[in-house]
């Protein structure tokens, strides 16, 4: 193990600790934080990512980031930009990659459609927009594949499949989140080889294998049943239907904590020894899809704590302003930690203690609320410690999977507020720069379910409203004035409909 730390921590709210706590004003930030929480960004950082990312894997395959970890244009269009390959889901999330600038010649090379249980009518606009490459681990979704593609008359040939494979010998990889994969992903052996067959009699390509260890694997050694999988069934595949298997997918799953490096240097000797032991060379490409990895630390969230009770076996139950409820799915997704205590109105970082552990929970009333359960925090994390009404918490690893699920979803939580670096040191330091940040970022918000509503209404249903394109909302959506500007509209309109509407009998 290299002594690297992987990037899950680094953000500028660690690093310009100094910078923005000193001038702070204690109480005043305690108050907004009983607000909302804030959910600081900086997505700058997923281009250092990749760079550390391509610097053990570029050279051996293509680094497909997948979109559902995080599908902020900034991050798309950075990624773009550093000539990276895409790993989607959905259709939509090919639409989004499509407005963010990703041209049909990089998408017939360099994205992976890598849920293998899709839609039909994702498949079809997913070839018709120029995707080539799917995974696939069941009869159905060839079929659909093979149907569609006759219909729109494409090459049969120029359709690549990857089968994917289970990762483990029973339903779990590891003890991670999402290490229970194989419940719903993936086949074995014999099952491998049927699909390859069915492939192939359709005139399409099987061109290799992937599996997915779990989101957030901690060791590297969990790919390794996987690996072992593929080396033997690229040479049953040889021996048994003549085919050549060129690509080894090792899918997502890097933990943000852990640095690449460590991964590096396990995977690669591992997978050159795995296909020696068949008696094969090690596959041409080394393929990988890191979400969480590249975008853990793009945000951080910033809530206080409300509660601390403990229970009958000494667990301590401490309840923060923001969780998963407001913040989509956070449970366990290797997040990381940091608490400060205000004293005297500044901020001091409290050491968290492996003897007192706690479960941490949002504020909505539900069980589900749970953004860890078992893990160690300050001793001064005590109901009968007066100071623990001044703990603030730094939330490390919310830039994955959690910011496009944000909603206004139980008890009528206000969502965090979302802002750069600069503007959060502004916020907590100025009133002024405090009310305008309130107002730019709720004005913002009410721009964006405007794309979901855009997807419903026709030229059929509003003549007007009907004859708007898709590219024109994009437009506005991926330009932080222009949506603001729209965001501030709605609410003057919804100011004058209050004026001209309510409480007039
Ligand atoms: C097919 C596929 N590829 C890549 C990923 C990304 O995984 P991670 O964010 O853990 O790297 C996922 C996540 O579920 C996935 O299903």
């Amino acid at each position: 193990m290299s002594t690297k730390k992987g990037p899950l921590t680094h953000h500028p709210i660690v690093e310009h600790f100094e910078e923005w706590s000193a001038p702070v004003n204690g109480n005043k930030f305690l108050e907004q934080l009983a607000r909302h929480a804030y959910r600081v960004c900086n997505y700058d950082a997923v281009k250092d990512n990749y760079d550390t990312f391509y610097d053990s894997f570029g050279k051996v395959g293509t680094i497909h980031f997948a979109v559902k970890a995080n599908a902020e244009p900034h991050v798309l269009k950075a990624l773009m930009a550093k000539g990276a390959g895409f790993e989607i889901a959905t259709y939509s999330e090919l639409r989004l990659l499509i407005e963010s600038g990703l041209t049909k010649e990089v998408i017939m090379q360099k994205v992976n459609f890598g849920q293998t249980q899709k839609e039909r009518l994702d498949i079809r606009k997913a070839l018709q927009d120029g995707v080539r490459n799917f995974s696939t681990d069941n009869i159905h979704d060839i079929r659909i594949l093979n149907e569609e593609i006759e219909d729109l008359d494409i090459e049969n040939k120029d359709i690549k499949l990857q089968i994917r494979l289970f990762n483990a010998e029973g339903t779990r990889s590891g003890e991670g989140f999402s290490q229970s994969f194989n419940k719903r992903y993936g086949v074995n052996g014999e099952q491998a080889i049927e699909l390859a067959k069915q492939i192939l009699d359709y005139g399409m390509t099987v061109s290799g294998f992937t599996f997915h260890p779990g989101s957030g694997s901690a060791d590297p050694t969990l790919w390794d049943y996987g690996i072992e999988h593929a080396a033997s069934l690229t040479k049953r595949m040889k021996e048994e239907l003549g085919i050549s298997i060129s690509t080894l997918n090792l899918s997502g799953g890097f933990d943000p904590a852990v640095a690449i490096e460590d991964y590096r240097d396990h995977l690669l000797p591992k997978i050159e020894a795995a296909y020696k032991a068949e008696g094969l060379p090690a596959p041409e490409h080394i393929d990988t899809e890191p979400g969480r990895w590249l975008v853990a630390n793009t945000e951080v969230l910033i809530g206080k704590v409300s509660n601390i009770k403990i229970n009958e076996d000494g667990t301590r139950i401490v309840t923060l302003t923001t969780g998963v409820s407001e913040n989509g799915t956070l449970t366990g997704l290797g997040l990381d930690y940091d608490y400060f205590i205000l004293k005297y109105g500044k901020a001091h970082k409290l050491e968290k203690r492996e003897d007192v552990r706690a479960n941490i929970h949002g504020r909505a009333c539900a069980d589900f609320d749970v953004l860890e359960e078992d893990i160690a925090i300050p001793e001064e994390l005590h109901p009968d410690n007066i100071l623990a009404d001044k703990v603030f918490v730094v939330i490390h690893g919310a830039g994955a999977y959690s910011h496009y699920m944000e909603r206004n979803f139980w008890c009528g939580i206000t969502p965090p507020m979302k802002l750069n670096y600069t503007d959060f040191k502004n916020c907590i330091t100025s009133e002024e720069s405090y009310e305008l940040a309130l107002v730019n970022s709720y004005a913002e918000r009410s721009g964006l379910p405007l794309k979901n509503a855009m997807t419903f209404i026709t030229d059929r249903t509003s003549d007007k409203i009907g004859a708007i394109k898709g590219a024109q909302i994009a437009e506005i959506l991926d330009n932080p004035q222009l949506l603001n500007k729209l965001g501030m509209h709605l609410l003057h309109s919804v100011a004058d409909f209050v004026h001209e509407n309510v409480g007039k009998k």
